[in-house]
């Protein structure tokens, strides 16, 4: 299949975040009275996700390259990520809306506080933190009910190419049962990437994996409220 851009990127122009917990809830649409039992978080960064799901319960699992830095490399990382971040949305200010967060002070306060709980969860639980990389993962098939993945695929489009994202899904549907990416723009302007309806049908002709557009109750890149919802057609409901 084509390839709209190559894979150009080192890890270190892709931001290090770190979204929180009830952020994902909204992202992904989940119920945390009925949260699925085994949760993978690839391209977990710094979210506040797996600590807080683990203290709910759940069996959760982080993925992310950066989990090979020492303390003093993570903290520089999540230094110029933030800043970056900031940068980012300040350049496109009329693509954003802030009505989800209520502030943008409240939104601050939200990574601040998931950035902690990330830190303190990575020094308690480090084998929670797995180092790998997509498309490849050190997990046995169908080791999670639900995968999930935030701000990576689709948001670094620029970055990561069309069958790297074929890749990627394909080997996320291996190891869980489910899997919801989010959102479906890039970054910067939350332009449409415009492989997504090439690679849903190439996910469902080739490997028999289904895919759907859901809208979410999450908005902050104007117009990027949905998710792709993604599971291989033997485990279809
Ligand atoms: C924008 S951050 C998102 C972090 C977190 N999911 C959140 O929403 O706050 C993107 C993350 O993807 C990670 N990443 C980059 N390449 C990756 C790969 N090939 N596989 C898994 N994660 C990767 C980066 O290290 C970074 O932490």
């Amino acid at each position: 299949m084509s390839t709209p851009a190559g894979p150009s990127a080192s890890d270190d122009d892709i931001l290090v975040s770190s979204r929180s917990f009830l952020e994902y809830q909204a992202f992904f649409d989940l119920d945390p009275q009925r949260l699925p039992a085994r949760i993978l978080d690839c391209c977990a960064g710094a979210s506040g996700f797996v600590a807080e799901a683990q203290v709910r319960g759940v069996d959760a699992v982080a993925v992310d390259p950066i989990y090979s830095l020492d303390a003093d490399s993570l903290a520089v990382r999540l230094t110029a990520g933030a800043a970056s971040g900031t940068s980012m949305i300040d350049a496109n200010s009329d693509r954003f809306s802030f009505d989800w967060y209520g502030t943008p002070e409240r939104r601050a306060e939200m990574r601040r506080l998931a950035q902690s709980a990330f830190l303190a969860d990575h020094r308690a639980s480090p084998e929670r933190y797995v180092d790998a990389a997509l498309p490849e993962l050190p997990f046995a098939d169908a080791s999670f009910d639900l995968a999930l993945c935030s701000h990576l695929l689709f948001t670094w489009a620029t970055h990561l190419d069309e069958q790297w994202h074929v890749d990627a899904l394909v080997e996320l549907c291996r190891v869980a049962a489910e899997v919801r990416v989010f959102p479906l723009v890039l970054q910067g302007a939350g332009r449409p990437v415009a492989f997504l309806p090439r690679l849903q049908l190439h996910l469902r002709e080739a490997f028999g994996i289904q895919s759907e557009v859901v809208a979410v109750p999450y908005e902050f890149q104007v117009g990027a409220h949905h998710m792709l919802r993604l599971q291989r057609q033997d485990q279809a409901q």
